[in-house]
């Protein structure tokens, strides 16, 4: 390994002069707009992954955008890894909150700032060059791998499951790696090994077939906007309980053991309350802020729209006022049927004043491993060899929907090994990965192949 990890330490620099690279390209997969950059960026992973020494690199086509496969199956009896990722970023708006432009990566105080940084192009970039530097230096790497690296993730992952049920085959292993997660904080590496889930709904309501003079009209009918705003008030109770008949039904409760890990973790209201300019922390009557971000599910309004927005005033009934409302999930609630709960409840709460239309959006199921898992303390190891400090295990409150998809169409247990930073800017302005993780990220990932390799799983 010494050689793989001199390597590593004498090419930090161009890895970030290529990391730029990656990081210039527009991949947002929620614009049509950039259709042609998403296409582009599968493109340039390709071309990459030849580059690093993986081989049978193919863009593989789905209804939406390719995922590119590439792989190093030259270790016969070893484990293999599945290894996934995404190619596609979130939008940048809004575009004036950014100090340097969110496609032209720049370096500040040993951070890289751009679109992509942390979530995921620059996790998915070390395992390249983990590959890379194992493959330049010895010629082999200890593991069988497969890359898989997706565009579609921060839209929902739409057409994933079903590639992944139509290429079971190629997509055989042992374990699935991944890292698109945040560390548990700065000098904290963690391992996640639990995900929230998800439920995307978008209601609109409908109380007359034109905006109409508030002089005029006002008193006659129910404005929308205010129907909308009592539906929302009723979903949650001042304790924030969401108010879903049978919401909490399936939810899994805390154990014991993870609420005392919990408490001894270096976390600090106050810190957390000043650092995100929060007045006052809120959140379900009975939890720390850890537990109710991690292990209990919620339900927020996503985005408000109604009526005149602009400067001044105008004196108008909307016609229309729409939300877009999200549950994020935990074991073991069901995505399909908590949308089915929350459509037949917010179908109840809608007045025949008003019109109702719910349209659902994407979903994805909560996710939870034991720590337990051998592949998971493997991971453990060669975090502690590249961080100089062994992991702490973290829930996360973010989804990554195929993990469980992986876990139930192919059996496969996975590693959540990711080195971003909770104030890294995901899906804002300023988007920034740590160099310093990134670079510790190459060498860990380095590490972790050597440590799988002498797994012995089930399979
Ligand atoms: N990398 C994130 C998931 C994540 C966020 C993990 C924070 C841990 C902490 C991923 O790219 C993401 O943003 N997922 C979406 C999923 C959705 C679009 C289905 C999310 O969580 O909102
Ligand atoms: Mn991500
Ligand atoms: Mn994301």
């Amino acid at each position: 390994m010494n050689r793989v990890i001199d390597f590593i330490n004498v090419n930090r620099d161009r890895y970030v002069d290529e990391l730029k690279a990656l990081l210039a390209i527009p991949s947002i997969s929620a614009l049509p707009d950039h259709a042609v950059d998403v296409r582009r960026c599968a493109e340039w992973c390709g071309e990459e992954m030849r580059r690093v020494g993986l081989n049978n690199v193919h863009l593989l086509d789905t209804p939406g955008y390719p995922v590119v496969y590439g792989d190093w199956l030259g270790a016969p009896g070893a484990p293999t890894i599945l290894f996934y990722g995404h190619y596609d970023v979130q939008p940048i708006d809004p575009l004036d909150l950014w100090e340097s432009p969110p496609f032209e990566a720049t370096v500040r105080d040993g951070e890289i700032f751009a679109r992509g940084a942390a979530d995921d192009k620059g996790q998915v970039f070390m395992h390249f060059k983990a590959v890379e530097a194992h493959l330049k230096q010895n010629g082999r790497l200890p593991v069988n791998i497969k890359f898989m690296i997706e565009g579609e993730e921060e839209v929902g992952s739409a057409h994933l499951d079903n590639f992944i049920r139509a290429n079971k085959g190629l997509l055989d292993a042992s374990v699935v790696v991944i890292s698109d997660t945040a560390m548990f904080a700065r000098g904290v590496p963690s391992i996640c090994y639990g995900l929230r889930g998800l439920v995307y709904v978008q209601i609109d309501l409908r109380g007359s077939s034109t905006d109409l003079h508030s002089g005029q009209f006002g008193g006659a009918l129910a404005n929308p906007a205010f129907v909308l705003a009592q539906m929302i008030a009723q979903l949650k109770d001042r304790g924030g309980h969401v108010k879903i008949p049978g919401f909490y039904d399936d939810v899994r409760p805390l154990q014991d053991e993870e609420r005392k890990a919990w408490a001894s973790l270096p976390f600090d209201d106050r810190h957390y309350r000043k650092e995100f300019g929060i007045p006052k922390l809120f959140g379900e009557t009975g939890f720390t802020t850890l537990e109710r971000t991690w292990a209990r599910p919620t339900l927020e309004v996503n985005g408000l729209l109604s009526g005149f927005t602009g400067e001044g005033a105008k004196t108008v009934l909307p016609s229309v006022a729409m939300a877009k409302i999200s549950m994020r999930l935990v074991p073991d609630q069901d995505p399909d049927k908590i949308a089915d709960l929350f459509e037949a409840h917010i179908t109840k709460l809608a007045p025949r004043t008003v019109e109702l239309k719910v349209t659902r959006m994407h979903g994805g199921k909560p996710w939870m491993t034991s720590y337990d898992d051998p592949f998971v303390q493997a991971a453990g190891r060669a975090i502690e060899k590249g961080f100089g400090r062994s992991p702490v295990y973290t829930r996360e409150g973010g989804s990554i929907p195929v993990v469980s998809t992986f876990q139930e169409e192919l059996g496969l247990p996975a590693v959540l090994f990711g080195v971003g930073l909770p104030d890294e800017n995901a899906h804002a302005p300023n988007e920034k990965l740590d160099l310093v993780n990134f670079h510790n990220g190459i060498i860990a990932s380095a590490f972790l192949y050597d440590e799988i390799s002498s797994v012995r799983s089930g399979s």
